[in-house]
């Protein structure tokens, strides 16, 4: 790894890094016990009720007895994580007596299941040394598929075995969205981090998109912005015209950000990108077994026949059935248990 590489990496996930660990150094380890039991002894939804496949007071979604096994330990989930910068600094930095496991989540690591790792693959050996304090995984999975969101979910946050931490840095357009769709639907998540990168596509704005997100409404017209870097050189409109926008993306994700009564969200602007002003970062905490109430991300669409302009709220939008051909790029991530 060289040296001018790692240094770049660490300035933008910093912050990240520190939160996380002040957050794991403050985890009330007993109210967090007690929340385990009584969520897995509800089945795990909070009402009381047997969740599918659970056995109620003993079984967690997952089906681990989550009660009795839980070590006190966080496990860390990394979305796009790229080659693992983060997960590889949280490793070294975090203390290993309270985490057991920091699974870095990208679409391109190889399949487990994989016979060769492809050109387009990352290469996954440096994760695999005994040396990392606190154990490295990966996890190849594409955030914008139903299918693989829905077995991320159960493998790694409802089958976690305590609470699961949730971070995003550098997130492309859409996949802030899904990072906080996930945040929202599983209760098992104490914490999430979320650095916004681009804004969506134009493509949604096309399309007359409103994503409803914990029940607050993004209109795509509003959000998604035009032009993009091609060899470090930046090919649309100035790129001014764009900070406004950013501004409200990053506002109506953390609005739909889901903490229920007693959770804390804030955005928070760091200069860490001297020339760029995606320097926001989205912080947000709740207790362990709150969220998962809200409704799932959906996507509507303005009727064909309405042209709104820039501001006005649609009068009429049009429901698009989760998963469709019509919906490709987000398609809403169901519940999963
Ligand atoms: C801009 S990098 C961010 C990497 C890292 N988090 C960082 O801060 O350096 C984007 C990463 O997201 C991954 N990615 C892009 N789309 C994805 C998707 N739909 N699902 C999962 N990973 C995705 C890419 O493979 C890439 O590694």
């Amino acid at each position: 790894m060289k040296g001018n590489r790692c240094v770049k990496e660490l300035n933008e996930i910093v912050p990240v890094i520190a939160r996380c660990r002040d957050q794991i150094n403050a985890l009330e380890i007993d109210s967090v016990r007690e929340a385990i039991k009584t969520t897995s002894s509800d089945g795990g939804d909070g009402t009381g009720a047997d969740a599918p496949g659970t056995v109620a007071g003993t079984t967690s979604a997952a089906g681990v007895d989550a009660e009795s096994v839980w070590t006190g330990k966080v496990e860390i989930v990394d979305l796009c994580s790229g080659f693992g910068y983060l997960g590889m600094f949280l490793s070294e930095l975090l203390p290993a007596s309270k985490v057991s496991k920091i699974t870095l989540v990208d679409k391109s690591w190889p399949k487990h299941n994989a016979k060769e790792v492809k050109k387009h693959h990352l290469n996954c050996d440096h994760l695999y040394h005994e040396q990392w304090p606190i154990r490295l995984a990966r996890s190849s999975q594409n955030l914008k598929n139903g299918t693989d969101t829905r077995s991320m979910t159960k493998r790694l946050i409802s089958g976690a075995e305590g609470p699961v931490i949730m971070l995003g840095v550098h997130l492309c357009g859409t996949l802030s969205l899904r990072a906080v769709e996930l945040f929202n639907a599983n209760p098992e998540i104490i914490s999430i981090a979320v650095k916004p990168c681009c804004l969506p596509v134009k493509a949604h704005s096309y399309r007359k998109e409103v994503w409803t997100l914990g029940g607050h409404e993004i209109f795509a017209r509003k959000v998604c912005g035009v032009g993009k870097w091609k060899k470090g050189k930046w090919i649309g409109p100035p790129r001014t015209h764009l900070e406004g926008r950013f501004k409200l993306w990053c506002e109506c994700l953390a609005e739909g950000t889901d903490i229920g009564a007693e959770g804390e969200k804030s955005t928070e602007q760091i200069q860490v990108q001297a020339d760029h002003f995606q320097n926001t970062y989205i912080w947000a905490t709740r207790p362990y077994g709150v969220g998962g109430n809200k409704p799932s991300l959906t996507t509507t669409h303005l009727e064909p026949n309405q042209q709104p302009g820039f501001g006005r709220e649609p009068t009429q939008v049009k429901t698009v059935e989760a998963g469709t051909k019509k919906e490709p790029l987000c398609p809403p991530i169901p519940k999963g248990k």
